[in-house]
């Protein structure tokens, strides 16, 4: 019905054949809802600025080639570390101590952990999503809006569908709730410009290497940070929710395996 064909491969040798034949720009199918969405529904919002996700070709290796030398570093690793550390504090102190139960929404509990984790680099701020009062209205919207993104997209992208040529009530969903993803976002940027400035106008200066991946994201362009805080909010939570929950059957299925783990000694 309009979308493209694709096979998926759980084999790493398939994936040797694909990325050394891919050629200097991948091709890679799908998105089409999300492009939809910034190219034509929100065409006025992204003007042409319309990220990595959903882009191919010389516009998705433009917009790499401008965001890369400020993401892809290892020494960001450092700048978070402590503030991830936090948010793994505040995720562990949702299952009970003394029963070491998970509490009966730990999927939810799990999603608000990694969104909480993917804020605190793409936002610039924790959320408080994980707090026992922190149901901050703007941030319970951001979530609702992302898993909506999940499913909806899922469904439209993934099963036989006629959104190209009817707007059904699916498809105007998903687009109410990426117009929210970009408008929650925006503000939540336009907060970290205004504390931005307020520190710039007490003086405080701050090495390179402790500026926030944000605060160097604004530097290129304010549209390009937005972009890109949006595609990390949008790709980073629910593969990451997912990895974590496979990872974490495997280890209750492998009580041995935890012994090892526990055993294990970081310096
Ligand atoms: C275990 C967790 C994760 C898995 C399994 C995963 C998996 C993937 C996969 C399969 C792709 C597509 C690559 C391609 O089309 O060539 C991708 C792209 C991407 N991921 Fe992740 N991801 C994870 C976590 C994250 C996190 C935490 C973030 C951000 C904070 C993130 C941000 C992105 C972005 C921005 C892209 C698009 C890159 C581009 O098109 O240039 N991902 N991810």
């Amino acid at each position: 019905m309009g979308g493209t064909s694709y096979l998926m491969t759980h084999n790493p040798k398939d994936f040797e054949v694909v990325f050394r034949n891919e050629g200097v720009w991948p091709h890679r199918p799908g998105s089409d809802t999300l492009r939809y969405h910034r190219k034509t529904h929100r065409k006025d919002f992204f003007q042409g600025v319309e990220g990595a996700l959903p882009t191919q070709g010389k516009t998705w290796s433009d917009f790499r080639s401008a965001v890369n030398p400020v993401l892809m570093q290892p020494k960001n690793v450092r700048l978070y570390y402590k503030k991830m550390s936090q948010v793994n504090q505040e995720f562990v102190q949702r299952i009970d101590i003394d029963t070491q139960e998970a509490p009966d929404d730990f999927l939810n509990v799990i999603n608000r952990w990694t969104l909480e984790s993917v804020s605190v680099v793409a936002l610039d701020k924790q959320l408080g999503l994980l707090k026992e009062s922190g149901d901050n209205d703007q941030a319970v919207l951001l979530f609702k809006y992302l898993d909506d993104f999940f499913e909806l997209t899922a469904d439209l992208e993934m099963k036989p569908s006629i959104w190209r040529y009817v707007k059904t009530p699916k498809p105007m969903k998903l687009m109410k709730s990426l117009d929210g993803v970009q408008e929650i976002t925006s503000a939540y940027v336009d907060e970290a410009i205004e504390r931005l400035e307020k520190e710039a106008k007490v003086g405080v200066v701050r090495p390179e290497s402790e500026q926030s991946v944000l605060e160097k994201l604004l530097k290129i362009d304010k549209k390009v940070a937005t972009v890109m805080a949006m595609d990390m909010l949008m790709a980073g939570v629910d593969t990451t929710s997912s990895t974590f929950t496979a990872a974490l059957l495997c280890l209750a299925k492998n009580p041995e395996k935890q012994a090892v783990l526990r055993g294990l000694r970081i310096h």
